[in-house]
């Protein structure tokens, strides 16, 4: 299986894991790091609603605080019709750690889109200059 099968593979599996009675929106994700293995994570909702953390986010928190902070692509699986592209508080958030990476996103058709996070977020809040 190609990377990219892996990570839809894992992210769809994930995504079982969210925890969402408040939207009933699931989203699993799925990142994989330079050394090939795969840090997964599902959004995590809250009754104030604001403490709310995306999918895409707790999979890189839980690869950085695991020392990982290489990544090569992210995968991620949506709930709905259409493709679940991450919001831009997470493009920030992947753009710390990875410019170059690919977002894969998978729809609940099973159909694939790819896009480079430079296209996505072409101008990332950064310090350095
Ligand atoms: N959500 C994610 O997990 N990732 C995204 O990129 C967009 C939105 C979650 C947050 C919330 O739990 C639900 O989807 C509806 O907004």
């Amino acid at each position: 299986m190609d990377h990219k099968q892996r990570l839809i593979k894992e992210a769809l599996t994930q995504r079982l894991n969210a925890y969402a009675p408040y939207s009933g929106f699931k989203v699993g994700a799925a990142l994989l790091t330079s050394k090939g293995e795969i840090y997964t994570g599902a959004n995590v909702e809250n009754s104030s609603y604001g403490l709310t953390v995306c999918a895409e986010r707790i999979a890189i928190f839980k690869a950085v605080t695991e020392g990982e902070t290489e990544f090569m692509a992210i995968g991620i699986a949506g709930s709905g019709e259409g493709y679940t592209f991450p919001c831009g508080a997470c493009l920030q958030v992947i753009a710390e750690f990875a410019k170059d990476i690919n977002i894969i996103v998978v729809d609940d058709s099973n159909n694939i889109v790819e896009y480079a996070l430079k296209d996505m977020l072409p101008q990332a809040f950064s310090l350095q200059k």
